[in-house]
């Protein structure tokens, strides 16, 4: 089908009390207005994005991550209202559906419920117990709709109506041409508003078909308690996807889960635990209480409490408790306990004792540590990088490594103990 996305997000979002912009708060991990602009590109290849407040910085958030997006600036000051949004806006193909940029729950199976069938207009309507704050749709006994009245602009009659407008349209490019510069603000906001096209069509014999949505997937994020339950929505529905895909998750609702992680075979994931940014996770046991950042696990068990922080790469490898690892790639390696390993590439059989750190950063730059197959690195030895220590290689307990080590040979620095007979009675006194 040719259909062309308009979303609007030009509006202020006041109610975020936030200096960034409300459709760039993200939601498991992703912008709300990226959650729109996914969703658009799965159903067509032309998609304008309407904008006013922070213009410059959404539009420049949203050249980061895709090609090929329109943008429209709205005349807010003469135009305002979701109507005054429209004003302008050139649209390729012979549908357009109109979305909203604040409402990242929105399937793509409803979206393309209301993209689908041949009315001139589709418009998605919500019954609600509690309509208040919506505009009122008023729907005749053929379920054919015949207006959309404001609340503000609703008689007592029409406040008690409980269908209400969920605000996504699609609607034939030809009328959308024709009504929109047709439009007044004769209204109690004095703004142009979007929704009296219906009353156009209806006017000119053309069907409005209502069709009805699920409250949950079209409520728009106006506040920050909104943020907070929609990600708790996403949050479910992300999790019962992998759960039903294998994964194991012991207490789910203590789990976070980025929207963009994927998950491979039978993965296990204790309480507590964050999986965060494209993290891909294969046949791997997550315990309690640890967070993972845009990195890779395969084959591998890590925690409790361990961070496993972007362009890490695990391989056949167990981590244990506060170990932190970074940027690494780490492959059939065992560290069992608080360890920080940044910027380094470990071979399979090495062993890392607790308390080893990679000193990867000396003030101005990062720096690599190698290390081979079979190196067993003793407790509380710390790897000066720039440094590569070969296969085979025996680091006593203590050592600090500041030289390339060769393959089979040991290295150990180590201030020699002194003994001071009897010096604890002569200083504390018997
Ligand atoms: C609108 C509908 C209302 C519906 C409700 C559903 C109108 C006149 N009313 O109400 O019937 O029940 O949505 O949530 O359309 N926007 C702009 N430019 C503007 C104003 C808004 O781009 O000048 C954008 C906003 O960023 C937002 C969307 O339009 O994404 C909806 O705006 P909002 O102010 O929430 O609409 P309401 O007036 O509450
Ligand atoms: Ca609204």
């Amino acid at each position: 089908m040719s259909l062309s996305v308009v979303i609007l997000a030009a509006g202020q979002g006041t109610r975020m009390k936030s200096t960034t912009p409300k459709v760039l708060h993200s939601i498991s991990g992703k912008a709300m207005l990226f959650h729109a602009i996914d969703a658009a590109q799965e159903l067509c290849d032309d998609v304008t994005v309407v904008l006013y407040h922070q213009a410059e910085r959404i539009e420049k958030a949203i050249n980061q991550k895709y090609d090929g997006i329109k943008f429209h600036l709205q005349d807010a000051e003469q135009f305002p209202g979701t109507g005054g949004a429209m004003k302008g806006v050139q649209c390729e193909h012979e549908r357009v559906l109109i979305l909203n940029g604040d409402m990242p729950l929105i399937t793509l199976d409803s979206l393309e419920s209301l993209v689908a069938g041949e009315a001139d207009i589709n418009m998605s309507v919500i019954r609600l117990d509690n309509p208040s704050g919506y505009g009122r749709v008023i729907i005749d006994e053929n379920e054919n709709v015949q207006e959309i009245v404001e609340q503000k602009d609703c008689n007592p009659e029409q406040l008690s109506v409980q269908t209400v407008n969920a605000g996504i349209y699609a609607v034939k490019k030809e009328l959308i041409d024709r009504y929109i510069p047709a439009l007044d603000n004769n209204n109690a906001q004095a703004e142009y508003y979007l929704t009296d096209i219906i009353k156009m069509a209806v006017d000119e014999g053309r069907q409005v078909h209502p069709v009805y949505v699920a409250e949950e997937e079209f409520k728009g994020v106006n506040s920050k308690l909104d943020l907070a339950h929609a990600e708790e929505i996403m949050q479910r529905r992300i999790k019962e996807k992998w759960m039903m895909a294998g994964v194991s998750m012991r207490l789910p609702e203590t789990i976070y889960i980025d929207c963009q992680a994927t998950f491979e075979g039978e993965c296990q994931l204790e309480s507590a635990v964050s999986i965060q940014g494209k993290s891909h996770i294969s046949h791997s046991h997550i315990k309690t209480n640890s967070v993972v950042e845009d990195a890779i696990l395969e084959n591998s068990d890590i925690g409790p409490m361990a961070r496993i922080r972007p362009q890490s790469k695990l391989v056949d490898t167990h981590i244990g408790n506060f170990v932190e690892v970074k940027k690494s790639t780490l492959t059939g390696v065992k560290a069992g306990h608080l360890a920080y390993l940044g910027d380094a590439t470990i071979d399979e059989g090495s062993n890392i004792g607790a308390g080893v750190i990679t000193c990867n950063y000396d003030g101005k730059a990062k720096y690599q540590t190698i290390i081979g197959k079979n190196v067993f690195v003793g407790s509380d030895t710390q790897l000066v990088a720039p440094v590569t220590i070969a296969d085979d290689v025996l680091i006593a307990a203590g050592t600090t490594v500041a030289k390339d080590i060769s393959q089979g040979d040991l290295a150990i620095s180590r201030v020699p103990l002194k003994i001071v007979r009897g010096f604890f009675y002569k200083f504390f006194g018997k």
